[in-house]
């Protein structure tokens, strides 16, 4: 019995040992495994972790990860809050990366833009120190321009030539950057009235318009004619200039044939040859005239020259496109243009379109390359 007790007895610790064993065994494994996961959380972060590091908010995170963009973020290591932003909207697109890493904010506008000079042969190099650079407005002339040689000399034209007035910023170019006249294309109508005549856009040697109707000498000088809802708007807009300052004006010239455009340019070409001719009259075919929906507008009493001077002009920078007609070729834009500042010289876009081209403070050049072609 003592023995089998001794036995009995030689056997409990035996099994707690064992037990003891088993259960360190356990404890050990669990550890183990507790702190390799714990390892390979550290050192091999999940994408949530490393993209909250990298900035992003656990609502962009989402987004990230349904869009699968979250590797293209993570190896660029691209954060900006812009880019955040641009996600948050979902409304954004991963070819405009480099405007959202180097913009505030990146708008519709900007990104319109961006596809457009990168149709007419910029390297997104050059868009990156353009947009770096400069604003909107002062990129918006190379939509207009043949492509410039090197970015950094249009750069440093444009910041040379800044001028800041009453909180506007302006800016007139002093480089040439178009060859005129060089390559033509005959102008395509979107709707009669936005028709594009520049010196890159012309119209037909033939082409009259089918309902110019005739101005009261009330609104212009004798037998001058325009497009019906132009002449509409003429009329109009001179009655309220009258009726808002006691002022009046008349138009001086108005629809041009193709002949009498030829008569114009060649007297110019003869008392001031070709190179100043070019910057103040267009070669035949390139003249908004012949569209029937443009006017040069003359004081009463005054001369069309003077107009710049007159109080008509300062009511027709505020008050023209009210009635559908903008001052095509403003101060300072020369280089765009492709003429001299011309105060009398209006066109008529309809007061939709002319009030989105004034809103937007570029010349009709510009607007149409960046929003109408
Ligand atoms: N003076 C303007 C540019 C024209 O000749 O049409
Ligand atoms: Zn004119």
């Amino acid at each position: 019995m003592t023995y089998g007790n001794v036995k009995l007895n030689g056997n409990q610790p035996k099994r707690k040992r064992r037990k003891l064993r088993k259960s360190f065994v356990i404890s050990a494994s669990l550890f183990l495994i507790t702190f390799t996961l714990l390892l390979v959380f550290l050192f091999f972060p999940t994408t949530a972790r490393k993209l909250k590091k990298i900035g992003y908010s656990p609502e962009a995170i989402e987004i990230i990860k349904q869009d699968k963009i979250a590797n293209t973020l993570i190896d660029g290591n691209y954060f900006s809050e812009n880019l955040q932003s641009a996600i948050l909207s979902k409304n954004y697109d991963l070819k405009y990366l480099d405007l959202y890493l180097i913009q505030d904010k990146t708008t519709e506008d900007d990104t319109l833009l961006y596809d457009k000079l990168i149709a007419k042969g910029y390297s997104t190099n050059e868009l990156i120190l353009l947009y770096s650079s400069l604003t909107f407005k002062e990129m918006t002339p190379l939509l207009v321009f043949d492509k410039v040689k090197t970015v950094d000399f249009y750069i440093n034209d444009v910041s040379d030539h800044r001028i800041t007035n009453n909180a506007q910023n302006f800016f007139e170019l002093s480089g040439s950057y178009i060859e005129y006249y060089k390559e033509t294309e005959v102008s395509v109508s979107i709707d009669r009235n936005a028709l594009m005549v520049n010196k890159h856009y012309y119209i037909d040697e033939n082409f009259i318009p089918n309902d110019l109707v005739t101005l009261s000498i009330q609104y212009a000088a004798s037998d001058r004619q325009l497009q019906r809802e132009a002449a509409d708007a003429l009329q109009t807009m001179c009655d309220a200039l009258q009726s808002e300052t006691g002022l009046r004006m008349y138009a001086s010239s108005a629809y041009r044939s193709y002949q009498s455009q030829v008569e114009i340019y060649n007297g110019y070409v003869a008392t001031k040859g070709q190179e100043a001719a070019d910057l103040v009259a267009a070669r035949p075919g390139f003249s908004e005239h012949q569209t029937g929906l443009t006017v040069d507008m003359t004081p009463v009493g005054s001369s069309m020259g003077e107009f710049g001077d007159s109080e008509q002009f300062k009511w027709m920078l505020e008050n023209s496109y009210k009635y559908g007609w903008i001052l095509r070729y403003p101060e300072g834009k020369t280089t765009i243009t492709g003429y001299d500042f011309e105060a009398w010289h209006y066109r008529y876009l309809g007061v939709d379109l002319a009030t989105k081209v004034h809103n937007s403070g570029l010349t009709y050049d510009e607007y149409y390359e960046l929003y109408l072609k």
